[in-house]
């Protein structure tokens, strides 16, 4: 194995191929608990910090730098694309994006606008401000998927039931399709930029899929999601496909083309890697909220979690959602240590 982050364990792991240990990174591992993070922040709104590449680069590096990590991920949000390609939307503290005008009707659809990669120079900058910081450590480059992107369109903010977006994807099939090879162009865009960048990894956040039936799923969502990834074949980097609450999802986000289907913490590793089969490695999936247990516990769900990836033909560690906000983050730089020492 070289010194590079393309050799990396947590590429290998993506890929399949023999590692020295399991490597670790934890999603939403930049952000509010981090002490260094709420500092840096103050003053400065979420959007506007991941249009700042000195910002970005801050604070992609300070989880990489707290707790040793295998992999830095990209500081920047789902919705930063949509905002540079001209979406009227705000990151409101507390709640998530908030969309000024919701998409609803046909002429919403047609008045989209694409995304034009020079449109999110400051990502490229930021990422090749990042390489020479990171040395050997690879940086994860991620966007939205077109599902979870059209929830929050449609919606206009964050939602417990989908019922505007359920409303139209049922309603309108077509009009649903549109969009949703909209928000696929725009996803591949995104995406294409931060591999011409450098970035070592791309993830693809399809967070709210899980409120889909199987079959929904597949008539509604996997062709647009397998064009994202399906466009990136020939990119050369792993494509890691995530989603909260997708037991029964797993094997149709496999097909969509993903390297490594992200699994939460509801469905075992080694019952997920027997759905996803031999050609996909795992990521996950340690309940985050294990994590505000005694040591003990911490440490004997770590150990489970270790051993049940064992099933799958690759593993990356990382929790089964994103770090919550009042995590102690000793007990993160405590997990990674253990994980490294198994
Ligand atoms: O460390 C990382 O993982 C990289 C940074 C990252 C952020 N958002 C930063 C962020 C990533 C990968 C995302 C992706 C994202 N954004 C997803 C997919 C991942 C997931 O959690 O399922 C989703 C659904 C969003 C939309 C979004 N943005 C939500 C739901 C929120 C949280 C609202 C809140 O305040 O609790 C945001 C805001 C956001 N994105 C924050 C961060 C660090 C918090 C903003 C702040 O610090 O004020």
């Amino acid at each position: 194995m070289s010194n590079l982050p393309a050799d990396s364990a947590l590429v290998r792991a993506c890929r399949g191929l023999d590692v020295p240990r399991t490597p670790v990174w934890f999603m939403r591992q930049a952000g509010r608990s981090l002490p260094e993070y709420r500092k840096i922040r103050q003053g400065a709104g979420m959007l506007e910090s991941c249009r700042r590449p000195d910002l970005v680069t801050e604070i992609t590096l300070q989880p990489v730098r707290r707790h040793d990590v295998d992999a830095a991920i990209l500081f920047s949000d789902i919705v930063v694309p949509l905002a540079a390609a001209g979406v009227d939307l705000d990151i409101v503290a507390g709640t998530g994006p908030v969309v000024a005008e919701p998409i609803r009707t046909a002429d919403d659809v047609a008045g989209l606008p694409v995304l034009e990669p020079e449109a999110v120079d400051f990502v490229a900058e930021s990422v090749r401000l990042l390489l020479p910081e990171l040395g050997a450590t690879p940086l994860i480059g991620f966007a939205g998927a077109p599902f979870t992107l059209a929830s929050y369109l449609i919606e206009g903010g964050p939602s417990r039931t989908y019922l505007k977006t359920k409303a139209m994807m049922y309603g309108d099939p077509q009009l649903w399709h549109a969009l949703c090879d909209r928000l696929a162009g725009i996803t591949v865009t995104f995406l294409q930029v931060q591999i011409e960048a450098g970035v070592s990894a791309v993830q693809l956040f399809d967070s709210w899929a899980g409120a889909l039936s199987e079959a929904d799923y597949r008539q509604y969502v996997l062709p647009h999601s397998s064009r994202v990834l399906g466009g990136l074949a020939e990119a050369g980097v792993p494509r890691i496909h995530f989603g909260v609450g997708t037991g029964l999802l797993l094997e149709a986000m496999g097909e969509a083309g993903a390297d490594v289907v992200g699994v939460d913490w509801r469905t075992p590793l080694d019952r997920a890697a027997q759905i996803v089969g031999p050609d996909h490695s795992v990521q996950g999936n340690l309940d985050p909220a294990v994590l505000f247990a005694p040591w003990e516990v911490v440490e004997r769900e770590a150990r489970r979690v270790l051993e049940q990836g064992k099933a799958a033909r690759g593993h990356v560690f990382n929790l089964g959602h994103g770090v919550m906000p009042e995590t102690d983050p000793d007990v993160l730089t405590r997990l990674v240590e253990l994980i490294h020492s198994v």
